[in-house]
């Protein structure tokens, strides 16, 4: 029938594993069409929480087709413990998980190129996770990447040994120690002998038999739109679209499919890893952001940066993926913050006011803040949006009057059930 998107509007984190796990049971399939284990999605309910890199995040509900999409670079070793980890949910994975033929793989040696290339940059690195997803990407562009279906070729290790040759002239040019390939490439083989034995799919057929049958898909980005590599503060971004094309060319499927493209943010900001970030927030009113918020990230553990809502980036995301409804997250990490701002404009250095995205990412951007009451009183048990305190709507409301999008879900808390739905 048709299918519906999911995407982050802002650089990752927004909650969007808990969203997809909530929504779920509404779609036959969900499939993720972009990035890799540079992801981490968290999931909470009855008292259990789980974080996932590559699978979707519709695998902990029942008789749902979870796809993994062409657009994803896969690491096979991350995969394989990562599904493995399903064994003790007593998930049936060999019946509900696909994995598409022309996902391209991350290779051991592409995280050492990664890590490689990081240090290379110095102090203008991106603070990527290290995964591996640049240089494996960049193989995809370039023309030479492996992709899961190759594991079913006889000639796949004399590929792999090519590539990965290849791999050692650069990481020899960067000066960088690739010994521990010797102990990384056995875990490799036995996780791909793993791979072969899961549903190895043309995942493009399988979505597009799941329209024609009137089956009802829910597409689940990664990263966010402000990580998009045309869109985002390049080059601190991610290595793909992060955007709603990128579901189309990230699953194959064309545009008419699109209905609902559900945009998700945070009632505040963060970034994890470098690149501008106008309203961050270097004082004690970040910290505490990040404290109450839980900010670390759930890949790499590290500090994420916080600051807050950015109105000029979220109309940006919003306009770039023809967002159809809001969904704001983590409405209750602000319910002890006396005053709570919003960020409607940014005042270049030259005093120009303005709520466009300048290209320019080192212009100095001072925010323009519009501030409000803070509604300071615990909102997690709330389940109705009207019972909201009064000060919290007031929020709600100038936020859909700026954007011009309605916000039809509020997230007051981690758990499935910790949701208002409107
Ligand atoms: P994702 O990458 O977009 O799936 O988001 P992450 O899982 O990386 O980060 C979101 C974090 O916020 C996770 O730890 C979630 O459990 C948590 N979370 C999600 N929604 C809410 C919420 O409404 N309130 C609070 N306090 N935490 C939330
Ligand atoms: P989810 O799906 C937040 C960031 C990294 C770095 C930049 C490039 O959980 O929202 P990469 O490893 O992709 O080369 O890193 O992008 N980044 C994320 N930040 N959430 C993510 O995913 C991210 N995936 C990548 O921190 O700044
Ligand atoms: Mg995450």
């Amino acid at each position: 029938m048709a299918v519906d998107v999911l995407l982050g509007l802002q650089w990752g984190d927004e909650g969007k594993g808990k969203i997809v796990d909530y929504l779920a049971p509404n779609y036959h399939v969900v499939a993720r069409f972009q990035g890799g284990p540079n992801a981490g999605h968290t999931l909470e309910f009855e008292g259990k929480k789980h974080v996932l890199h590559q699978i979707p995040s519709g695998i902990f509900r029942e008789n749902i087709q979870n796809i993994i999409g062409n657009g994803l670079v896969i690491d096979a070793i991350v995969f394989q413990k990562e599904v493995l980890s399903l064994d003790k949910y007593a998930i049936n994975y060999r019946k509900n998980l696909f994995i598409s033929k022309k996902a391209h793989l991350i290779l051991p040696s592409h995280k050492l190129l990664d890590a490689a290339l990081e240090q290379a940059k110095g102090n203008q690195k991106i603070g990527s996770t290290l995964r591996g997803i640049g240089p494996s990407y960049q193989d995809k562009i370039g023309r030479m990447g492996l992709r899961v279906g190759d594991i079913l070729s006889p000639y796949f290790q004399q590929k792999y040994n090519q590539l990965v040759q290849n791999h050692k002239i650069w990481l020899d040019y960067l000066q960088y120690d690739s010994s521990s390939l010797q102990q990384t490439e056995p875990l490799f083989w036995e996780a791909i002998d793993f791979l072969k034995t899961l549903n190895i799919v043309d995942s493009e057929y399988l979505i597009n038999q799941a329209i024609n049958q009137n089956k009802k898909i829910l597409a689940e980005g990664a990263q966010g739109s402000l990580l998009d590599i045309d869109f985002g503060s390049y080059p601190y971004v991610t290595s793909s679209n992060t955007i709603v094309a990128g579901a189309l060319t990230g699953l194959g499927f064309a545009p008419r499919h699109v209905r609902e493209v559900f945009g998700i943010f945070k009632a505040y900001c963060t970034r994890v890893g470098e690149g501008p970030f106008p309203t961050e927030l270097k004082d004690e009113t970040g910290e505490k952001l990040r404290k109450i918020g839980n900010e670390f990230g759930a890949t790499t553990g590290r500090k994420r940066r916080c600051g807050w809502l950015d109105l000029p980036a979220l109309k940006y995301a919003i306009m770039l993926n023809g967002v159809t409804q809001l969904f704001m997250m983590k409405v209750d990490v602000l319910n002890t913050f006396e005053q709570i701002k919003i960020c409607t404009h940014y005042k270049l250095p030259n005093g120009e006011i303005t709520d466009q995205i300048p290209y320019d990412i080192h212009l100095a951007i001072e925010p323009v803040y519009q501030t409000f009451e803070g509604w300071y009183t615990e909102i997690k048990h709330i389940r109705q949006f009207e019972q909201l305190p009064t000060q919290l709507l007031t929020f709600v409301q100038f936020i859909e009057q700026h954007v011009g999008i309605p916000i039809t879900l509020i997230s007051v808390g981690a758990d499935r059930a910790e949701t208002i739905f409107r």
